[in-house]
């Protein structure tokens, strides 16, 4: 792990690493933290070690993936569980789409169970992301949607007649896989993968997902991000806020 994570990086991870540094300026000596999953994220966390070894801030952290608690521990931080904490003051985290009211898409990793658990048990939620993932309307990055195994197929016929009830793409669901095997999430569950260009009415969606038995969570974050800081390549920042964020 290099000691300066902005050594030698690419344009894309430029930016993400500059969203990353801002949203680490945030953290103050004290604060309970929530640490988010994602090649953004990584950026955050080996910032957030940095800062915690050179000013010695005491922080106690939950981690939203087991990649992250591995990655912080490594880099020498203590990672608690999320009911050892309880209720966090700051969680900071990336997304896979930003539309203008800070609705999200996540899950692009996997980790948006956990991921929502520990946003929502956090005063104030704040998204680093690349300019790339700002969209006018959320949609074009598939929609994760984290299912228990059994009954797979039950629950996919389910989402199936819930999609086309509300007009959305008829293109197939996929299973998510990784190495070439179906991928478990760290809870065991497994994800489908919803095509659905472009969703108008989120919170429909989401009401409806979140009503068939066998789907545990879905990737519609909506109303939980506080503020997004989009990094640019040139090191620049540019911070949008929730209109109706406490
Ligand atoms: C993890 O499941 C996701 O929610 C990530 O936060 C999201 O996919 C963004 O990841 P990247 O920072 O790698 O784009």
């Amino acid at each position: 792990m290099p000691d300066n994570p902005a050594s030698d990086l690419s344009p894309s991870d430029m930016a993400k690493d500059a969203a990353a540094r801002a949203a680490v300026a945030l953290v103050e000596d004290g604060m309970r933290l929530g640490l988010g999953t994602g090649s953004t994220a990584v950026f955050m966390v080996q910032r957030l070690a940095q800062r915690v070894r050179a000013e010695g801030l005491r922080l106690r952290c939950a981690a939203t993936s087991r990649a992250t608690c591995e990655l912080a521990e490594h880099l020498g931080m203590k990672i608690e569980e999320l009911d050892e904490i309880g209720w966090l003051d700051l969680t900071l985290d990336g997304a896979d789409e930003i539309d203008p009211d800070l609705n999200l898409i996540k899950g692009g990793g996997g980790a948006h169970l956990r991921e929502k658990i520990v946003a929502a048990a956090s005063d104030r939620m704040v998204v680093i992301a690349d300019p790339q993932k700002v969209v006018e309307t959320l949609g074009a990055f598939h929609l994760p949607v984290e299912v228990v195994p059994f009954g797979l197929e039950t629950t996919r016929v389910h989402i199936q007649r819930l999609l086309d009830g509300q007009d959305l793409s008829q293109r197939p669901m996929l299973l998510r896989q990784r190495d070439g095997a179906v991928m478990r999430t760290d809870e065991g569950n497994v994800i489908l993968d919803l095509s659905l260009d472009l969703i108008h009415d989120p919170a429909t969606l989401a009401a409806g997902l979140a009503a068939i038995p066998g789907v545990v969570e879905h990737g519609l974050f909506l109303g939980l991000c506080d503020t997004a800081l989009i990094g640019s390549p040139d090191g620049s920042v540019i911070e949008l806020a929730r209109e109706d964020a406490a």
